[in-house]
């Protein structure tokens, strides 16, 4: 591992402060828990924000929130009611206004005059964010974005935002959630291999690093926790998880795996497990949010269609025909439909096939996991981890650090992680 010098200061000893602070039961004490949305006001995070002021405000409950599950209750996790809520947004839009659309457009919009208080609250915390290297697509939504001429120049000036957030809050814990548009696919770079090298090209070089592993490397490089729950880039680059394990930071990711692939993950094994062959399998997408529109750029689409295709390949251990197409249909707003066809072989080589339709709002599903992820990374800072966390791999559908990807095996790695003792601290 190289010891060459970060390219710009970052404060290590808060870090090493907060993981030695650890003594059981201090979950308990948790008054409240930073968490710093990127793409702040898109409807995965509007929803995740407004969810969780209608939890602490007992409107509504927690349906959906996996940690809320009774195997979870020994964990002592933070409760979603401490969190406080920040983040980085490239539109000129409020999150106010986001509720209002998206919360109608889910069928919720019943609590929000009850809520709008504390989302003007959090919109106060919404801090203009950066776009480098994540397509023409968002480089064209990005209207208020500062001009940057460097990635080390964003990396500053988002950790100058993070840590004006911690300090105007007091926090002493924070869970930076990338739950921005996906970006294009970019070319690896040598660069990514090893601390040093990044470390040496981010001074050297104008781009080195798309906005999501601009954002990863601000969050770790302070000791902060970050999650990337889509399919950019992000911290899945190896010089960015020795930052991780030089700084007792933890990170996951990534994709949240909230639908189609969700069910892919669960009914593949029911084949596996009664030895039927799987032929070919195709599914069929459509939706009309914003994250669809996104995702009709073809360099977006492949970003998620790489990540939405792995798991039956993973699975069955040989070749299937699998197909995934995602299409953009206006008219459905945030409803997401999926249609799959899977042909499979039984005994004596009869063909037979199952069909399903999923059809769901997709930032329904997929804010309570945000929660719930928040929770999980929280409970590893405590516990004084660092680097990947493989236990996190139910929530992803490209999950980093765990081979597996049968869901009920995941979700039983998840049980047995929540339930270890951790004693260790960082020394
Ligand atoms: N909804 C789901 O079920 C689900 C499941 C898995 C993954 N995801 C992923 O989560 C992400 C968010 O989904 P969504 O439906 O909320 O999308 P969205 O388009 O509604 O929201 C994305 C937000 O990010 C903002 N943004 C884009 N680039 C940014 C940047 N560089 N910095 C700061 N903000 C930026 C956009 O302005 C927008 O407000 C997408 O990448 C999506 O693929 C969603």
């Amino acid at each position: 591992m190289s010891d060459s010098p970060l390219p710009f200061t970052v404060t290590p000893s808060e870090v090493a402060r907060e993981a030695s602070d650890i003594s059981p039961g201090a979950q308990k004490t948790v008054k409240r828990l930073g968490v710093w949305l990127v793409g702040a006001c898109g409807s995965v995070a509007t929803i995740a924000i407004a969810g969780q002021a209608v939890m602490r405000r007992g409107l509504g409950g927690a349906i959906g929130l996996v940690t809320s599950r009774p195997e979870f209750a020994s964990a002592d996790l933070a409760p979603i009611e401490s969190f406080v809520f920040g983040g980085h947004e490239i539109r000129k839009t409020s999150l106010v206004a986001s509720a209002n659309g998206i919360m109608r457009a889910c069928g919720v919009a019943d609590v929000f005059e009850s809520i709008v208080s504390d989302l003007e609250e959090v919109d106060g915390r919404i801090r203009p964010g950066i776009t480098r290297a994540c397509g023409r697509e968002i480089e064209r939504l990005g209207i208020n974005v500062p001009p940057i001429a460097s990635d080390l120049e964003a990396i500053r000036l988002i950790r100058k935002d993070l840590d004006a957030f911690k300090a105007e809050l007091g926090l002493t814990h924070l869970v930076v959630v990338n739950v921005a548009s996906t970006e294009a696919v970019v070319d690896a770079n040598d660069a990514w291999q090893s601390l040093s090298r990044l470390d040496e090209a981010l001074t050297t070089e104008p781009s080195v690093l798309p906005a999501s592993s601009l954002y990863a490397y601000a969050a770790l490089s302070a000791g902060d926790a970050y999650v990337n729950f889509t399919p950019s880039l992000g911290s899945r680059v190896r010089a960015l998880n020795e930052l991780a394990e030089r700084r007792g930071a933890v990170h996951a990711g990534s994709d949240g795996k909230t639908g189609e692939t969700l069910v892919k993950s669960v009914l593949t094994e029911l084949f596996v497990r009664r030895n039927l062959k799987l032929r070919s399998w195709f599914g069929q997408n459509i939706l009309g949010n914003d994250d669809g529109r996104t995702l009709s750029d073809p360099m977006r689409k492949a970003a998620k269609l790489h990540s939405k295709d792995q798991v039956i390949r993973r699975m069955v251990g040989y070749q299937v025909e699998t197909g995934v197409g995602i299409d953009y249909v206006q008219s459905l707003g945030e409803t997401k439909v999926a249609w799959d066809y899977v042909h499979f072989e039984g005994f004596l080589k009869s063909q037979m096939n199952l069909q399903f339709t999923w059809s769901g709002y997709d930032s329904i599903l997929a804010a309570p996991l945000v929660l719930d992820l928040v929770r999980l990374c929280h409970l590893a800072q405590l516990r004084g981890e660092r680097g990947i966390l493989g236990a996190l791999a139910p929530f992803f559908k490209d999950p980093m650090g765990s081979a597996e990807s049968a869901f009920v095996a995941q979700d039983e790695s998840l049980l047995k992680w929540i339930t270890e003792e951790h004693g260790k601290t960082l020394q």
